[in-house]
């Protein structure tokens, strides 16, 4: 396996730490008179307290040095009591026990998303993506380098026989191979599919016969909509080979923006070193509220919680999918997401969304996303991306009978 270091971008190569956050951890040494760190004086600090209730009843106060800890600069890698919290909940979810240098919290697991490509990507290197795939993932690629290698997305998720064909035939060809290839495995945004078991052994196959590094983006591993069990996660399967990324904005609270990135600690620390010269650390208050909510609620308390939210998303997929069964003309296909948030609806290929949403959305007055947003070359043009999570069922059906007079429009225009 080729070494972090010689896998790096030119612009992540010999970057050293910051020389005041490595001393961090050496100030909270017992006995430590500390003149080194330029952090203002907590006797200035404004809050008195902090309280906050929770819907399901529990309340957590901050207070004392806890507050204080939640009001102060902090550690790049995280505040150490979310860092153990978050090792626990990896265990008791994936059944994967990383080391506190194998996890650093993220504003979000978007943050992640613009890390990995400025550690890895150089302007002449290739990523692998999904058609369709995640905006946001690929704006973020995108600012680092333009090509991209797009691999088809079916029922299974990711077609892992079409990597294999390209991976070789690159390989074959003498051609640079890809930094790394981009999944997301559950509820995939848009594409409303979940990666199968067989796929997912297949993918790490492929990872490791051509040493790539994998990217797992899972923000909606718990957001489930059916009894079935999640399928092993990538990272269970080769910790050495790959970098996932957790989310609590659809499990928690999106506002919070907090994430996190685990993986193999030389890569880590690399995100380390990123942060320490782009944010310092994501907010101490925000992972403190986090850090109690996980701690009062316990492990089946917070799955529990989940669970419950998911039961909304599940009456409303269902509701989406009765209604598009009853109202789109029945060339339009799509498939029933058993995770997430999406449904991806492929319209008949002489059909382009963008048109038709230009075309007649301020008269139906229902909107959905046209599918080239979620394609790196111009692709997708008849396909759709619905979101189920924001509105009612009743929405929902009054929505794809409006959706469905437009695509009956479009096809007679097409
Ligand atoms: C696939 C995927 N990855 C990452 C994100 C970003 O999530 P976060 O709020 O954790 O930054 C989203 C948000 O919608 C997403 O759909």
């Amino acid at each position: 396996m080729q070494s972090i270091q010689d896998r790096l971008a030119q612009r992540a190569r010999g970057k050293a730490p910051s020389p005041i956050r490595e001393l961090v951890p050496l100030m909270k040494l017992p006995g430590m008179i500390s003149l080194g760190g330029g952090y203002p004086n907590p006797e200035t600090f404004v809050f008195g307290r902090v309280e906050v209730s929770f819907k399901q009843g529990s309340k957590i106060v901050l207070e004392g040095a806890e507050l204080v800890a939640a009001s102060q600069y902090g550690p790049s890698d995280g505040q150490p009591k979310l860092v153990q919290s978050l090792l626990d909940w990896q265990q008791k979810k994936d059944g994967v026990r990383l080391e506190a240098n194998q996890l650093v919290v993220l504003n979000g697991s978007q943050e992640g998303l613009f890390i990995m490509p400025y550690l890895f990507l150089d302007p002449e290197d290739t990523v692998v993506v999904s058609e369709p795939d995640y905006s946001g993932a690929l704006g973020a690629f995108g600012s680092f380098c333009k090509n991209t290698l797009t691999i088809p997305l079916d029922a299974q998720g990711l077609d892992t026989a079409a990597l294999a064909g390209v991976l070789s035939q690159r390989r074959g060809a003498g051609e640079r191979m890809p930094k790394f290839i981009y999944v997301v495995p559950n509820g995939h945004n848009p594409g409303g599919v979940a990666l199968s078991l067989e796929r997912r052994k297949e993918l790490v196959r492929i990872a490791e016969e051509h040493d790539v590094l994998i990217l797992e983006d899972d923000p909606y591993q718990l957001v489930r909509l059916d009894a079935s069990q999640t399928p092993p996660t990538l990272q269970s399967m080769a910790p050495q080979r790959v970098v996932r990324l957790d989310s609590f904005s659809k499990i928690f609270t999106p506002g919070l923006r907090v994430g996190y990135a685990s993986g193999p600690a030389e890569i880590i620390r690399q995100f380390v070193l990123f942060k320490q010269s782009s944010n310092l650390h994501t907010s101490a208050l925000a992972q403190a509220l986090l850090d109690k909510f996980m701690r009062t609620a316990g492990y089946e308390g917070f799955r529990a919680e989940i669970r419950k939210n998911c039961e909304r998303y599940r009456v409303n997929r269902d509701a989406m999918v009765a209604a598009a069964r009853e109202f789109l003309p029945e060339e339009v296909r799509f498939n029933v997401p058993t995770e997430g948030m999406f449904i991806w609806f492929e319209l008949p290929k002489s059909c382009n969304a963008k048109r038709m949403i230009d075309a007649d959305t301020r008269q139906e007055l229902v909107i959905a996303v046209p599918g080239e947003a979620f394609s790196t070359r111009g692709g997708c043009q008849n396909c759709l991306r619905a979101s189920f999570s924001m509105v009612s069922p009743e929405q929902i059906r009054e929505g794809m009978k409006r959706l469905g007079r437009m695509v009956e429009k479009e096809l007679a225009r097409s």
